[in-house]
């Protein structure tokens, strides 16, 4: 665990979610303070709990000790109030994927930090140059894209908005470079940047081959992992991304660009229709409540 930081040595954080929660774990590990907003105190708790039991597997793992939790822990501050983002180096916004929603928040979050504060998005799906557009100093909003799960994956798009000031991406390049085991990739902002780009068509390809029969959904992903040295099958990547936000993604890359490849195959809406979100619904692709196999 890093205790050194240069650049960014505070970050404001907006939602403890899914993704805040393990993005407010890495950026605490590498040395910098977190002051982290929830809606409710309810919520802060909730995303610290998660924060905490990341922590715990990692233990159980012997790759974090006890003492590392409770340095981590202690550098993350909850609140329900985005005043107490003044004086912070950056912000990040976790938010729920919705451009009303991201833009109110950092508007009013733009009153507290100032001008020259960099605002930045974890958005997978909405366009950063966009947001951009909406905030005041559009040059210092940029997109700072990581992965779920936050702390494992190594992945971590730099989202170039249109308007975003160069020296903001060498920034946060080197930013991630402090961050363990993160590799950074600077994308232009486009529908889906680079890696959702790519496996947007493709988990939309299996689940309409899937549909027409091609094979059972557990020799799909074995096919995968074992033919191409995939680590995870693309069933049971889409039953743990959770079949809901893989809906919400490729409708957004389908809006924005028309372009077919994106349009969700009819099986994903029944799915999502029917509750089968996937691990977290206990039901999806290769999750389902009484056989894991082939439903
Ligand atoms: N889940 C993923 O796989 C994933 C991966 C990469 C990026 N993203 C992006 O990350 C962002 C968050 O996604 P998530 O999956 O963590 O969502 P989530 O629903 O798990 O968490 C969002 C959190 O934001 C909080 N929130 C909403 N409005 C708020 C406000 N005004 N002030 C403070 N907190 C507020 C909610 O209470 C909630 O805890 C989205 O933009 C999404 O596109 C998600």
């Amino acid at each position: 665990m890093s205790e050194s930081s240069t650049d960014f040595a505070t970050i404001g954080l907006l939602g403890l979610g899914t993704m805040g929660a393990g993005i407010a774990q890495v950026l605490a590990a590498s040395g910098r303070k977190v002051v982290a907003v929830e809606t409710d105190r309810a919520r802060v708790d909730a995303g610290l709990a998660r924060v905490a039991a990341f922590l715990d597997g990692g233990i159980a793992r012997g790759e974090v000790s006890e003492v590392d939790k409770r340095v981590v822990l202690e550098r993350i501050t909850g609140t329900t109030s985005v005043t107490e983002l003044h004086g912070v180096d950056a912000v990040l916004e976790c938010v729920t994927d919705n451009a009303e929603v991201k833009t109110a928040l950092l508007t009013e979050v733009a009153a507290v930090v100032g001008d020259r504060i960099p605002l930045l998005t974890d958005t997978s799906a909405l366009s950063v140059t966009d947001l951009a557009a909406r905030l005041p100093e559009p040059g210092r909003v940029a997109g700072l894209h990581f992965f779920d799960p936050a702390p494992t994956v190594r992945t971590v798009e730099i989202v170039r908005a249109l308007q975003s000031e160069e020296d903001l991406i060498d920034r946060l390049v080197a930013l991630v470079d402090t961050l363990a085991d993160k590799v950074a990739v600077v994308v232009d902002d486009r529908p889906g940047f680079l890696i959702n780009a790519l496996l947007l068509p493709y988990l939309n390809d299996v689940v309409a081959e899937y549909d027409e029969g091609l094979a059972t959904a557990a020799d799909i992903d074995t096919a995968l992992e074992l033919g191409l040295g995939y680590k995870t099958g693309p069933l049971t990547m889409l039953d743990a991304i959770g079949l809901d936000v893989h809906l919400h993604a490729t409708e957004a890359a389908y809006a924005a660009t028309g372009d077919p490849r994106y349009a969700p195959p009819p099986l994903l809406r029944r799915m999502v229709a029917a509750g089968r979100l996937g691990n977290k619904a206990g039901h999806g692709f290769r999750t389902a409540p009484h056989r894991e196999d082939d439903n």
